[in-house]
């Protein structure tokens, strides 16, 4: 596997299709799944390690963020990265970089109301990876579903040549998506955690069973959260997948977005919804090696 610095180097080291995994490193099994992915279904496979300062509202957030390069360069070879380009800030974003892609709609409600800016630092650094790596497919992980409808229409607006693919959320046995930042979470708060998903299985179950009572099917999901004092719900939303506008009626593509804090911690987590067939995401037999760094 080849390390890179620059997109032109890593675009010079591959051929035939590109698959590609943007990531902010620090990489878990959901990481993997979308690696794994891309491998499966291209010639070849870059992967991006770089913590966008762009997409944070919040210095603490960014300079708490956790990294591990040593150990996501294993983790991605054994994946079936074929290159891993980790850039650094100043060639991302050197003193004279002016333009900060916005995409209008699709961020206005949930985590683009919750978190003013964020989406145009994660459009803005996406179509630069599209540009600079022309890569055929990218893949990103259905948790952040609002975050996969923000970069298909970013890629779709701005004529981008590369198919934007949604690949299911990896959970821990109790449901816990996967997240850079479970790490952040102490024993109680782990607990409390759950929580997101249980709320999530509860409206699956409904959905499942015919129910196309949304306002009851939001309620199942807020909750468990509602009834943790750990948890400080932010938003529970139906909405369509391709405009992430907030619904009240089922049908079509969809998604179910719930964010909460939890204990200082914010999660995020998201059910995709076909027509009443729910995709829970997969669940690991065990979670021996999903977070590194310890
Ligand atoms: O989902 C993420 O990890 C980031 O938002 C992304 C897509 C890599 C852009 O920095």
């Amino acid at each position: 596997m080849n390390v890179c610095t620059t997109f032109e180097d890593a675009r010079g080291r591959v051929s035939g299709r590109v698959g590609l995994v943007p990531t902010m490193g620090y990489l878990h099994e959901g990481h993997l799944r979308l690696v794994e992915t891309a491998a499966g279904e291209n010639d070849a496979t870059i992967v991006t390690v770089f913590v966008n300062p762009m997409q944070f509202d919040d210095d603490t957030d960014l300079d708490g963020y956790p990294r591990d390069l040593e150990r996501d360069l294993g983790l991605a070879a054994r994946a079936g990265a074929d290159v891993v380009v980790a850039p650094s800030v100043t060639y991302v974003y050197p003193e004279d970089h002016r333009t900060t892609v916005t995409v209008a709609g699709v961020t206005d409600a949930m985590e683009g109301h919750h978190r003013p800016g964020h989406f145009a630092g994660v459009a803005t650094v996406v179509a630069k990876l599209f540009a600079g790596l022309r890569p055929d497919t990218a893949y990103f992980g259905r948790k952040d579903a609002q975050q996969l409808a923000v970069i298909a229409a970013m890629a779709r607006d701005l004529s981008f040549p590369v198919d934007v693919k949604g690949v299911p959320v990896v959970r821990e046995v109790d449901g816990l998506a996967l997240s850079s930042r479970n790490v952040r979470l102490s024993p109680d708060a782990r607990r409390a955690a759950s929580t997101l998903s249980a709320g999530l299985m509860a409206a699956a179950d409904l959905i499942e069973d015919g129910s196309s009572d949304v306002a009851a099917i939001l309620a199942a999901a807020r909750s468990p959260m509602e009834a943790d004092p750990l948890v400080r719900i932010d938003y529970v939303e139906l909405a369509d997948a391709r405009s992430a506008s907030p619904t009240r009626t089922l049908g079509g593509k969809q998604f179910i977005a719930v964010a909460a804090v939890v204990d200082g911690v914010r999660l995020i987590d998201s059910l995709t919804i076909l027509d009443g067939d729910v995709d829970r995401g997969e669940v690991l037999p065990s979670s021996s090696i999903l977070y590194g760094g310890t």
